[in-house]
């Protein structure tokens, strides 16, 4: 049996595709979803999936090992950070190195780092006049958006594409990949 947790700020789109994707898995257990958003979107969407959802303040994840000691008793093979727009804390990236995994929707070393979140990235891209996008995924570190590099998918772009079609068309791109990256580490 393999552990996720996950991590969201937000929405929780990708959160709920992911709990789609392994419901029907027997080896997989999404163990719990965390939020440092008390009124987020995800909350909603794991009362409704029944599965468990926690909230922690900003003192609990920075300040304490409040945070460490729930993921301890979880057990996590993999902690999945799925639209969580908070920097890692040391303590976790030192506890589960090579465990964590992020998702973000540009092809990084491009329009990532502080304030490049949902549609500051992709306004970016748009105002670049960039002919591609995408996503990517990877291991987290203790800098933004630097960590190892696992997977990487392209859309192309067009000068006539609106902020809001090229978001739509990079989802479309998490949604189909971000769960086979997961169960793929999983199975290493
Ligand atoms: C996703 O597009 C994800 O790539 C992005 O937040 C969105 C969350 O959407 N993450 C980042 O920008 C991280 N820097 P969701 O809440 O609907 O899954």
């Amino acid at each position: 049996m393999k552990n996720i947790v996950l991590f969201a700020s937000g929405s929780g789109s990708n959160v709920e595709n992911i709990i789609h994707h392994f419901h029907d898995k027997p080896n997989v257990t999404i163990a719990s979803v965390l939020t440092n958003k008390r009124d987020a979107k995800v909350l909603d969407r794991c009362n409704k999936l029944k599965v468990s959802g926690l909230y922690f303040n900003r003192a609990a994840f920075f300040e304490t090992d409040c945070v460490l000691n729930i993921l301890k008793s979880l057990q996590p093979d993999l902690i999945v950070l799925a639209g969580f727009l908070w920097k890692m804390p040391a303590n976790l990236i030192e506890n589960y190195p090579n465990k964590i995994v992020n998702i973000h929707p540009a092809l990084l070393p491009k329009y990532g780092g502080k304030g490049m979140y949902g549609n500051h990235v992709h306004q970016a891209v748009k105002d670049n006049k960039e002919a591609e996008t995408g996503i990517t995924i990877h291991y987290v570190n203790k800098n933004y958006d630097e960590g190892a590099i696992i997977h990487q998918s392209k859309i192309e772009v067009s000068p006539e594409h609106s902020v809001t079609e090229i978001a739509q068309n990079v989802q479309a791109l998490e949604y189909e990949h971000f769960p086979k990256v997961i169960e793929k580490l999983l199975s290493r």
